[in-house]
């Protein structure tokens, strides 16, 4: 694993992940001086960079490596039948249940799912297996009596009220909806849309004629969704408004299972690309297909909290497609000019969560390295070991002292950069606590301007390295093709050509 942290204090990270964001400007509580809105999250100065970068490094690795995928920008509001077409209205469902004496709601295929983890703890794999075979084949058949059964037959209690005293099993489902229209009476019902492939889909067509797209071909977005999520919690692992980032691949059916196994090493190469170790990578292959799919496989990244999805990649049929065509009468087929014939592409979907990647690189990066300072006394280093492509701030420019001509001199070097890339300048405290203030920004370079760089020939300053803490003079003459070479989002790009 190339990370620093014991494999023991890796799973306490959690905690020390989420008081980082909030300390160093990264992620907010939505509204927090009103108490904040449960499972809604902002991002702070650091963080919309890192979020923009991350970004970035995904759409370029979509849309400018491979000729045959392009971009679009749907809105967020859709013509309703959308999501009836889509099968969101009628199963886009959460089971949940309630218990009467803590009033709280649970999701009852969770509340077995913790019970299935709890056999397995103590040894009882077997158990655990049965357990969750036994869930899933009542929620295929959408048993939600016998889900309820099964969650008294196991005596789960809630965790508040410690009673088994539950309501039955109900389908929530998870769309927020609200009304388009002046007049109350006039007015429409419309869906927030809780994925933003559907957006992709009815443009399939728009895109595919103006672009003279062949099969295959992809079209990526990046987007806003929203799900009413019943239980949202672990920070922003489970939000209700949050970002996805999706592809669908138009490819000839019959032709599914292979491009199902290139976007899955696709996709997979791509998070080692950004500095995921592969360690902590799998696949986890769905037990419950959703409602579009004739194969589907998560990429989970094992977070301090366990094995948690970050990526589905989702063989999607032509079901989206047809059912499109069915509802809106118009045709949505593809014409194969070297064979004449027509049909309705099938897709291969990839479907990553940038919130849910944003905390991915966060747990990823966080460092804590014991080392001594000045004075040999023992201190606890805390930095981001972020790519430096990712890290919101490229480079941090200081004058050794708050003198001039080094103020002069570090403000002509920001000059020079700034038009290139993010960079930060800080002229007080001393020069170990504004190192330090970078590191946990994750900031990969900073640079120092002291008296030999005006006294001494050749006009050089010291590049400190986030990591390794080296340092070495550069001269001011190659410090920024230096700097744009190793920030670059192309040293991800590269890695994937
Ligand atoms: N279009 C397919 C689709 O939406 P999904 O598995 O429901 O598939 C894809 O979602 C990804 O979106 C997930 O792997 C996850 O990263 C992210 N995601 C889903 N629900 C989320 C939520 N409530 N909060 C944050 N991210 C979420």
């Amino acid at each position: 694993m190339d990370t620093n942290i014991a494999a023991n204090t890796y799973s306490e990270l959690f905690p020390k992940v989420i008081s980082h964001a909030k300390e160093y400007g990264f992620v907010f509580q939505s509204s927090e001086i009103y108490d904040g809105l449960q499972a809604v999250y902002d991002y702070g100065q650091n963080g919309v960079e890192l979020r923009q970068n991350l970004q970035q490094a995904w759409w370029l690795a979509m849309t400018r490596l491979h000729e045959n995928i392009v971009g679009i920008e749907a809105a967020i509001f859709m013509h309703p039948t959308t999501w009836k077409a889509s099968g969101h209205v009628d199963g886009f469902n959460d089971p949940m249940i309630d218990n009467k004496d803590s009033k709280k709601r649970y999701r009852a295929d969770q509340l077995l799912e913790e019970q299935a983890r709890q056999y397995e703890l103590s040894g009882n794999t077997a158990k655990a297996t049965a357990l969750l075979a036994e869930m899933n084949e009542l929620l295929k058949k959408d048993d939600l009596e016998g889900v309820r059964n099964l969650i008294m037959a196991e005596k789960i209690l809630c965790p508040i009220s410690k009673t088994a005293n539950w309501t039955e099993v109900r389908q929530f489902n998870l769309m927020f909806s609200t009304k388009v229209g002046s007049v109350a009476e006039e007015a429409t019902e419309v869906y927030l849309r809780p994925e933003t492939a559907q957006g992709i889909f009815v443009n399939y067509l728009n895109v595919q004629k103006t672009g003279r797209m062949k099969i295959p071909f992809g079209i990526a977005q990046v987007g806003k969704a929203f799900r009413n999520e019943v239980v949202a919690r672990q920070f922003i692992m489970r939000m209700r408004e949050f970002t996805q980032m999706e592809m669908q691949f138009f490819i000839k059916p019959g032709t599914q299972k292979e491009w199902f196994e290139y976007w899955k090493n696709a996709r997979r190469k791509w998070h080692q690309a950004i500095g995921t170790p592969d360690a902590r990578l799998r696949f986890h292959v769905h037990d419950k297909l959703a409602h579009y799919a004739d194969a589907a496989e998560d990429i989970e990244f094992e977070f301090p909290i366990g094995w948690k999805e970050v990526e589905g990649i989702h063989s999607r049929t032509d079901f989206d497609l047809s059912q499109h065509e069915q509802f809106s009468k118009k045709k949505l087929r593809y014409h194969d000019a070297q064979t004449g014939e027509n049909f309705v592409p099938y897709v291969i979907e990839t479907s990553i969560g940038l919130d849910r990647l944003f905390l991915l690189t966060l747990c990823q990066a966080y460092r804590e390295e014991e080392t001594t300072d000045e004075k040999g006394k023992s201190e606890t280093r805390t930095y981001l070991s972020l790519h430096p492509a990712l890290a919101p701030i490229k480079v941090a420019i200081f004058p050794l002292v708050k003198k001039e001509p080094l103020v002069e001199k570090a403000r002509q070097i920001v000059d020079m950069l700034k038009l290139d890339m993010n960079v930060f300048y800080e002229e007080s405290a001393s020069i170990g606590k504004r190192y330090a203030r970078q590191d946990v920004l994750g900031t990969p370079f900073c640079v120092t301007v002291d008296f030999d760089t005006i006294e001494k020939e050749g006009e050089t300053v010291t590049l400190r390295y986030r990591d390794s803490m080296k340092q070495e003079r550069v001269s001011i003459a190659d410090l920024k093709e230096k700097l744009l070479y190793e920030t670059s989002i192309n040293r991800i790009l590269e890695k994937l050509v």
